[in-house]
């Protein structure tokens, strides 16, 4: 009840705005630089059980599945064990093999999504592994799971998650690598993604210097009525969040594809009228990803690249630029300036942010 707009005109706004500091207490007494690993006593597995977890999989809904996506993607990278990602509404009625060897992660803003915690009592009635990665302290699955890791992401009225998707993020990088440091990550690379984690609040504050800058593009494609977010590997998640941010708040029909898949299909709706937000991290995927760029310029389709790297000239419409972190942390920073975008682009329609229709906040019905 104290959790007061201020400034703010709407709480979506405030919540993004409050991502630096969010992400602040989220690595706050968690890292560990001398050992450049993580430290994350919630999760109450000590070092034997860690090494013993084969598998990890994500389970949530809406954003938080996409969050366990970019989250399967970090475990892959840093700790080199398989990883995925699963909506919790889907798992109990597939009568999924529930694997002793796996670590389940149970993921939600709220802890009271009703499909995340009917998962959650599945995986106890099959005896598997879960932790809870959980905003809301007290929460029935936090309780649920009885250890995890909490975001500290603050209170979040939004319906449209923002604060707490990036903290959930952060919180998977952590667990990522703890795990990668119990295997085959080394110390040096430990410490690149300890010191780049570190870092992330200034670099988020960055982004969100430049939202004049990515209100001005949002308004540039305020006419459309279906758009494609794009991404690869990394880039995917981030691409799913971005098309989920807009549809929520500004009824927008948006698509996210992977990069790789466009021309397999839905490369048939380009044209004119159906631009495309194109993530371009410069990682070893740069030049296919402006390969993606052209091929959708060529059909006539408007194109705005969100990247941290320098783009040929006229390559794209719009590019919206990013701070530079490890590529492995990219993800994270790339999704706030499609959070802004879908933001500025629905308030350019004039719907009513905090309240979009037919949503809640949290669900707790089936
Ligand atoms: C996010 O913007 C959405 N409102 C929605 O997808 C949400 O992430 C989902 O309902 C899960 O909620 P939870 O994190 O509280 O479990």
């Amino acid at each position: 009840d104290d959790y007061q707009l201020g400034e703010f005109t709407d709480f979506m706004r405030k919540e993004m705005h409050e991502q630096p500091e969010a992400v602040h207490r989220a690595l706050l007494g968690r890292l560990e630089e001398r050992f450049a690993t993580a430290r994350l006593g919630g999760i109450g597995l000590d070092a034997h059980a860690l090494r013993s977890v084969r598998r990890v999989k994500f389970l949530g809904c809406g954003s938080a599945y996409y969050a366990g996506q970019l989250g399967a993607n970090l475990v892959e990278e840093l700790a080199r064990l398989p990883a995925d990602a699963e909506p919790a509404s889907e798992f109990r009625y597939r009568n999924p093999v529930v694997d002793p060897d796996t670590l389940y992660v149970a993921v939600s803003q709220s802890g009271e999504t009703a499909d995340t915690l009917a998962a959650v009592q599945e995986l106890g009635r099959k005896g598997g592994r879960v932790i809870g990665v959980v905003n809301v302290v007290g929460s029935a699955i936090a309780r649920e799971c009885g250890s995890g890791v909490f975001l500290h992401a603050g209170p979040e009225v939004s319906v449209a998650s923002t604060k707490a998707v990036t903290n959930m993020s952060v919180c998977f990088a952590m667990l990522a690598l703890l795990l990668g440091r119990m295997r085959d990550l080394s110390v040096a690379n430990g410490r690149r993604i300890v010191t780049a984690l570190a870092d992330l609040p200034a670099r988020i504050a960055e982004v969100l210097a430049a939202e004049e800058e990515i209100a001005e593009a949002a308004r540039r494609f305020g006419a459309a009525r279906h758009m494609f977010f794009i991404g690869r590997v990394r880039g995917w998640p981030v691409a799913r969040e971005g098309a989920q941010k807009l549809k929520e708040i500004s009824y927008v029909h948006a698509e996210a594809y992977q990069a790789a898949e466009l021309k397999h299909g839905p490369l048939a709706l380009i044209d004119e009228r159906m631009p495309s937000v194109v993530l371009v991290p410069d990682d070893d995927l740069l030049t296919k990803n402006i390969g993606t760029i052209e091929q959708i310029k060529a059909r006539g389709g408007p194109v705005l690249a969100v990247s941290n790297a320098e783009l040929p000239g006229g390559l794209a419409d719009v590019v919206l630029r990013v701070p530079r972190t490890e590529p492995e942390l990219d993800p994270i920073l790339f999704a706030i300036p499609l959070q802004l975008f879908a933001y500025h682009l629905a308030t350019h329609l004039g719907r009513d942010i905090d309240k979009p229709r037919n949503l809640a906040k949290s669900v707790t019905v089936e």
